[in-house]
């Protein structure tokens, strides 16, 4: 897929302000700082459309921005910075859930990792929720930059015998590593019936 044209439609909070023109939607779920909003504008090639901090907890609304006129990237805001890990995805749920649930265009989500964490339990719950809602999960390991070599390929070997995440596009918003990767991966999440 090629990118004509990026632009941010809005930010809202609840149902009644979300875009009403029935495009296709690509959700971007992750924690927070983890580099959700970094990788729209690589992806974008759009330096500082969306708004990026090294604190954690930038993003704190949805986010919608129109790609190509075609389709929208949905920025969620980021879990688990200053809640307990347990309640924490109990309550970002409840306002990620108000987006997911019963949202027409929503076609897949793009689950973005830091590739110098482990799977862990939050991450085996955030899966199991995700995939109860039946669209592609693409999942992404970001910030590669920060990892040797080995290390990366060490990741990616791991993530191969993980049958919830199995094939991460390797990813750095820095480096631009797995831009054109990720891009296709999205043509086939939003235009399934012509990928193949
Ligand atoms: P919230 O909005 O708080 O949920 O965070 P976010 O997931 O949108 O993260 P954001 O894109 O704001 O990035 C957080 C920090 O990580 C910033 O300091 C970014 O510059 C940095 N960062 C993001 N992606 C990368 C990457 O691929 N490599 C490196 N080295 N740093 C990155
Ligand atoms: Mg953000």
């Amino acid at each position: 897929m090629r990118i004509e044209s990026a632009e941010f439609v809005v930010s809202a909070v609840k149902r009644g302000s979300f875009p009403k023109d029935a495009l296709p939607e690509v959700a971007l779920i992750g924690r927070s700082n983890v580099g959700k909003s970094s990788l729209i504008n690589t992806l974008l090639k759009a330096k500082g459309l969306a708004k990026t901090s090294s604190t954690p907890g930038k993003t704190r609304t949805i986010n919608f921005y129109r790609v190509n006129g075609e389709f929208y990237f949905v920025d969620l805001p980021g879990f688990g910075y200053a809640e307990v890990p347990k309640r924490m995805l109990k309550s970002w749920e409840g306002m990620v859930d108000g987006y997911i649930e019963g949202r027409e265009g929503l076609r897949g989500a793009i689950v973005i990792l830091d590739a110098r964490r482990t799977f862990g339990e939050t991450e085996e719950n955030l899966y199991d929720w995700l995939n109860g809602f039946g669209f592609p999960v693409v999942t992404v390991l970001t910030k590669t930059d920060k990892l040797k070599r080995g290390e990366v390929a060490e990741a990616a070997r791991a993530y191969r015998k993980n049958p919830r995440a199995p094939h991460p596009v390797l990813f750095s918003a820095v480096t631009g590593e797995g831009r054109t990767e990720l891009l296709k991966r999205i043509g086939e999440v939003i235009r399934p019936d012509v990928a193949g």
